[in-house]
């Protein structure tokens, strides 16, 4: 007999924590509608305190011998106490409510992490944004130079990306935190259970009412892995410009020395591994993503063992996912910015060529298409015949009449007329060709001028603190919950509080 075949364990390890809380509030919840005995709750709930506090040892040696976690702790009780009281812990309900509301208690802690550290990293971000907003770049369409623009305007633009990734995150959290407890196998139970009752004890916002979807559906895995899948998509794009701009060509940025290693042969080697990985688990985590879609389609309803298989699907996606955000997080805020070579490198490949279109049409009226094409004709004609001073300053005096003598030209055959003649002046192509103050220009709402970068920021810092205001709220709601089921847990084993290892004779004798 293959037995290992269907055994969990690495996730039932995840659900250790979370089945000991679903079991109490479970107790409690019998005890109060008179479904358990007051010295039957008694002895369950001192059991599983107590194996609540072997822990680690009970989840290294016990849980393997046993079929899945649940099993585990109901047969360890049953072991303690006896059949006659143990047996009676898993009275009106099923592995089946119980493996969900597990999941769920277990995903939404990893939640409330993950979610700091995206806050974490959008405030690193946002620091980082704040402290570049004139730290000039070039900025690429098809990773051609295209326009330039500011680091702070690059960045900013992941920060909004995490904003949303948060957003989705409670989203799930709030389709996770729904408790499925109660409904039993799929068909609920004849016993008078109080499902609000366990709900509220375990922190959930609400019952997952209908017993049959709510014991078949794994939905809220496949939205929260589709979350960790954006927000890791994200990470990548990331993760893969920080690579290209640590390149000898782009030569923008120095990875954190703690987040590059050395080469086995090459001495002067500082590779970018982290980013690599972040890149790489990308994949994984659509991978995860892939996988429980596929489990999951065409299952018939209620419990079916595939459900099984999704588990630890998540908790690998869970668990990369937030060393990613956090591996991302400690290499943003240890970058070092080589300012000159960006700067150095913003005008490169005519990166102004869009500003002067512009200017010409607002100084000469004619349509920006007929600018458009004068500037391009222009940029074909630098690039065959480069002017020698563009490598010196290309906003110098000999420069700029050369360009407009040039456009001068090229607008003869096209409009023609010499811009000059309709206004066009030395002082605004020069203007124009002013990588600086083209950015300056470019202030409509969302662009990279400076006011209105920082304005930009500003708003972004309050609506991290929302943000992570109302997640710690969620998660202070969820403790003050769990709190108030250690209240009930305590009150209700207090019965034999004298006895500190349950102890079956004692229990035995308490009995009669
Ligand atoms: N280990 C199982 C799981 O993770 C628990 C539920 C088992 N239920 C059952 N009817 N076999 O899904």
């Amino acid at each position: 007999m293959q037995k290992d075949y269907i055994l969990s364990l690495e996730a039932d390890r995840w659900l250790f924590h979370a089945d000991i809380l679903v079991d109490k509030a479970h107790v409690v919840m019998l005890k109060d509608r008179g479904i358990l005995k007051k010295k039957e709750s008694a002895a369950i709930l001192n059991c599983l305190v107590n194996i609540e506090g072997r822990g680690g040892d009970f989840i290294e040696h016990e849980l393997p011998l046993h079929e899945d976690v649940h099993t585990a702790i109901e047969s360890v009780v049953i072991q303690e106490i006896g059949e006659e009281i143990g047996g009676k812990m898993h009275t009106g309900r099923s592995r089946n409510d119980e493996v969900a509301t597990c999941i769920r208690i277990a995903l939404r802690n990893e939640l409330f992490e993950l979610m700091s550290e995206v806050n974490g990293l959008r405030s690193v971000l946002l620091e980082k944004a704040a402290a570049h907003v004139d730290t000039i770049m070039p900025g690429y369409t098809h990773l051609q130079h295209a326009q330039a623009t500011t680091f702070a305007h690059h960045i900013l633009a992941y920060a909004d990306a995490f904003a949303r990734d948060s957003l989705r995150l409670i989203n799930a959290y709030e389709c996770t935190n729904v408790s499925p407890l109660g409904a039993a196998a799929f068909a609920s139970t004849g016993f008078p259970i109080d499902r609000e009752r366990t709900a509220k004890l375990l922190g959930f916002d609400s019952v997952l009412e209908h017993s049959m979807d709510a014991v078949s559906t794994r939905d809220f895995v496949i939205e929260t892995i589709s979350c960790f899948s954006n927000l890791m998509t994200n990470l990548s794009r990331l993760a893969e410009e920080l690579i290209l701009w640590s390149t000898s060509e782009f030569d923008f940025i120095r990875i954190p020395a703690e987040y590059a290693t050395g080469s086995s042969i090459m001495p002067q080697k500082r590779n970018p591994d982290y980013a690599e990985l972040v890149r790489a688990r990308a994949g994984s985590v659509h991978g995860g993503l892939m996988s429980v879609l596929l489990i999951c389609k065409a299952l018939p309803s209620a419990y079916n063992r595939d459900l099984q298989e999704v588990t630890p699907h998540l908790v690998k996606a869970t668990r990369t996912t937030t060393a990613s955000v956090a591996a991302m997080k400690g290499m943003v805020e240890g970058l070092e910015l080589k300012k000159e070579e960006m700067v150095k490198k913003a005008s490169a490949g005519f990166t102004a060529a869009t500003e002067l279109a512009d200017t010409i049409v607002r100084e000469t009226g004619i349509s920006f298409r007929t600018a458009h094409k004068i500037v391009a004709s222009l940029a074909a004609g630098l690039a065959d015949e480069p002017l020698e001073s563009l490598k010196e300053q290309e906003s110098g005096k000999a420069f700029v009449s050369e360009v407009l003598q040039r456009i001068d030209d090229i607008a003869l055959g096209i409009t023609e007329k010499k811009l000059s003649e309709l206004g066009l002046t030395e002082k605004k192509v020069k203007e124009a060709l002013d990588i600086g103050s083209n950015i300056q220009k470019r202030n409509v709402r969302g662009g990279p001028a400076k006011r209105e970068v920082q304005r930009m920021i500003e708003r972004r810092k309050m609506e991290l603190e929302r943000d992570e205001k109302s997640r710690q709220e969620k998660e202070e709601r969820v403790k003050k919950s769990l709190e108030e089921l250690e209240r009930e847990v305590k009150k209700k084993k207090r019965i034999i509080k004298v006895i500190k290892k349950p102890d079956a004779n004692l229990l035995n004798a308490l009995k009669k």
